[in-house]
């Protein structure tokens, strides 16, 4: 759907089966909708997914939420964008009866870092997360609780965009809150591969069924 609809232009893909988990796939910067269907296939064959196209254009590429130069964030419009996309997952959940028991989030990037901020705002929107080279979006306040939340944080050893003390930062702020963080250094960049994502996919099927 090219429209806005539930307040976002996006993507929705049924479930093949009633049991399955639905994955909330955000897109990178100039991404789009499409972008993440095929990782988020790949992640799990039967998954409902539910594909938003982030609203702030940089240069005319979509993004979740403004930023002031590459890893510098306006936080204001960062929270502002987190509301306006946790409204859009709770209508999406009526809209397309989502069992919110199985609501992952799956995200790279600028769509991990958005996930993150989700994670952080609204601890009990989501069931779990996959952060593909994510960073801290903010520091909370207030500590959230995230207990027994699984979060996968894959990031790239030599990722020019994400500095390491960044990524163990945000790993140590979800542990803080609970959260059960695999943290998964990969020997790439900022970029990811088939190889990771078949690392995501298994972290992921031990989450679900193990
Ligand atoms: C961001 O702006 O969210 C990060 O710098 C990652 C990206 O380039 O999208």
């Amino acid at each position: 759907m090219t429209e806005e609809f539930l307040g976002f232009v996006h993507r929705f893909v049924p479930a093949q089966t009633s049991d399955a988990p639905t994955l909330l796939l955000l897109h990178g910067t100039g991404g789009d909708e499409n972008d993440l269907l095929p990782v988020g296939r790949m992640l799990n064959e039967r998954a409902a997914l539910l594909s938003p196209r982030g609203k702030i254009l940089e240069h005319g590429m979509p993004r979740f939420f403004r930023r002031l130069a590459e890893g510098v964030f306006d936080h204001e419009d960062l929270m502002d964008r987190t509301h306006e996309l946790a409204g859009f997952v709770d209508r999406a959940v009526d809209e397309y009866d989502i069992d919110q028991r199985r609501l992952f989030a799956v995200g790279f990037s600028n769509g991990a870092n958005v996930a993150a901020s989700l994670l952080l705002t609204y601890p009990r929107l989501l069931v779990g997360a996959i952060l593909l080279r994510a960073m801290v979006p903010f520091e909370p306040d207030k500590t959230p609780d995230l207990s027994r939340i699984p979060v996968y944080l894959a990031a790239g050893r030599s990722d020019q965009m994400v500095p390491p003390e960044n990524t163990e930062r945000l790993a140590q702020v979800l542990r803080e809150a609970g959260a059960d963080v695999t943290l998964d250094w990969q020997p790439g960049g900022h970029g990811i591969g088939p190889a990771e994502i078949q690392a995501a996919r298994k972290w992921f099927a031990d989450r679900i069924f193990g």
